[in-house]
């Protein structure tokens, strides 16, 4: 949804009226809210990047350098047992280790981009989700994954054995957790979404996030010290609202109420990596107004994801931040892929576009609200892009930063395929490389 406003609480004057201690409660939501958002503003603050293209250009060089050494690291594999086929280097950092489970913290330190140093649930204990319910909002059932996201402490959150989760309402997290779903067959599907608001430093990673609906709000717990009323929920798969270091990685999505990955209301130092993303309509939104110029922090990377069957828009659809789109690859959409309005910066490089057959469709981009005059300045860069079924990128713009000499290119689409070859949740068994 567009007006993707503050979620706090509405309530009509009659039950005001009624329960003064309602009042009061409604009053300190307010105050609760308002100081996470003062420290979360803080935080993005002192996550936000003010040379941006220089991390473009470090992911760059961590791909390139991954090719390089590929050989080299399989011999330096003093366990390896069989094929390890990581085909990008965030993979290559944990899936060839066969003893990924009892070394599951060290994808803590796998991401790359601006979402790079994200480290989750890295410093906290193993929590182990054992039951899929989710009945109660405000007092959470321990061993239920709403239980384990609202804890104060850091934690790596794990999966007892495969499970389908219908989430009753939003969940809602907490700083300094990781959602680990390897070694599981984990659904969260058909009941309500995931919101991180105002959180920082969060991994998800491994998870099947589909059939999301609009969910109902009520009183839900977002913490161990607090719950509040939430009005209702738009229905995107996972909503970052001023949220900061967070890193979404091999997560297959589709076919959600509202968006997929929402990332709004100054959110900064995202990455979304080897996502797989199937049968939707407005696939991820970047920045949700034209009039909240907080958004200008938003820094994204999304990289090695694949754009697949069945999706028609926002692949994504960016306002004011900088925006590194590399190694992706865009095998259908029905409208555009990459869009936006409010001058962001763009940076596609190494992407795989495969327009779709229609004649009006072959535009990969697409610029709203602006006349041609003022969209012209805004930087929008196509570098090593492969072009197929007559995809084309319209250009604009200077090209973003000041690339020095030693510039490394991003690997050619031609490479995307391979790169995102494992995108979704993969099958991971105990004691194989993954
Ligand atoms: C790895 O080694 C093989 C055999 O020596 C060679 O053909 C291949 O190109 C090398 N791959 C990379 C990525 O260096
Ligand atoms: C989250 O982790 C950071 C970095 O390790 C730490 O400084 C902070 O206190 C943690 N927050 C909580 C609520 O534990």
């Amino acid at each position: 949804m567009e007006a993707n406003k503050l979620r706090l609480l509405c309530f009509c004057v009659f039950y005001l009226a009624l329960f003064p201690t309602l009042r009061a409660s409604i009053a300190h939501d307010a105050q609760f809210w308002q100081t996470r958002a003062r420290e979360a503003k803080q935080a993005a603050q002192k996550a936000y990047k003010p040379n941006p293209h220089d991390i473009a250009l470090t992911f760059n060089k961590h791909v390139d350098k991954s090719f390089k050494s590929s050989n080299g690291t399989r011999r330096g594999l003093s366990k390896y047992t069989g094929p390890c086929l990581a085909t990008n280097p965030i993979d290559k950092c944990w899936r060839c280790d066969p003893n990924w489970e009892k070394n599951r913290k060290k994808l803590a330190n796998c991401a790359l981009g601006f979402g790079h140093g994200t480290t989750g649930g890295k410093n906290g204990k193993i929590y182990v989700v054992t039951d899929s319910s989710d009945h109660d909002l405000i007092n959470p059932k321990p061993g239920t994954l709403r239980h384990a996201v609202i804890q104060n402490e850091p934690l790596w959150i794990i999966f007892k054995h495969s499970m389908n989760i219908k989430l009753s309402s939003e969940l809602i997290f907490t700083d300094n957790k990781t959602i680990d779903a390897r070694g599981a067959n984990v659904h969260i599907s058909n009941g309500a979404q995931m919101t991180l608001q105002y959180v920082k430093n969060i991994i998800i990673h491994g998870l099947h996030i589909h059939d999301i609906k609009k969910g109902g709000g009520g009183l839900i717990r977002d913490s161990v010290n607090h719950y509040g009323y939430r009005s209702s929920s738009d229905g995107d798969a996972i909503s970052l609202f001023g949220s900061s270091h967070v890193w979404i990685d091999h997560i297959s999505l589709w076919n959600c109420d509202d968006g997929l990955i929402d990332v709004v209301e100054g959110s900064t130092a995202i990455t979304i990596s080897n996502c797989h993303m199937t049968r939707h309509n407005d696939v991820m939104l970047f920045g949700a107004s034209d009039g909240y110029s907080g958004d200008k922090v938003l820094q994204v990377t999304v990289a090695f994801n694949h754009f697949g069957k069945g999706l028609i828009q926002r692949m994504p659809r960016c306002r004011w931040g900088f925006f590194h789109i590399v190694n992706n690859d865009y095998t259908q959409w029905v409208m555009y892929a990459i869009g936006g309005s409010q001058q962001p910066t763009i940076l596609s490089q190494g992407n795989r576009f495969i327009a779709p057959n229609n004649p009006n469709a072959k535009e990969v981009t697409k610029r709203d609200y602006a006349a041609e005059s003022v969209w012209k300045t805004w930087s929008w860069t196509s570098e090593n892009d492969l072009m197929r079924n007559g995809a084309f990128f319209v250009q604009s713009g200077k090209k973003s930063g000041n690339f020095p000499k030693t510039d490394i290119k991003a690997k050619p689409g031609s490479y995307a395929a391979s790169l995102t070859r494992f995108s979704g949740a993969i099958k991971c068994v105990v004691n194989k490389p993954c």
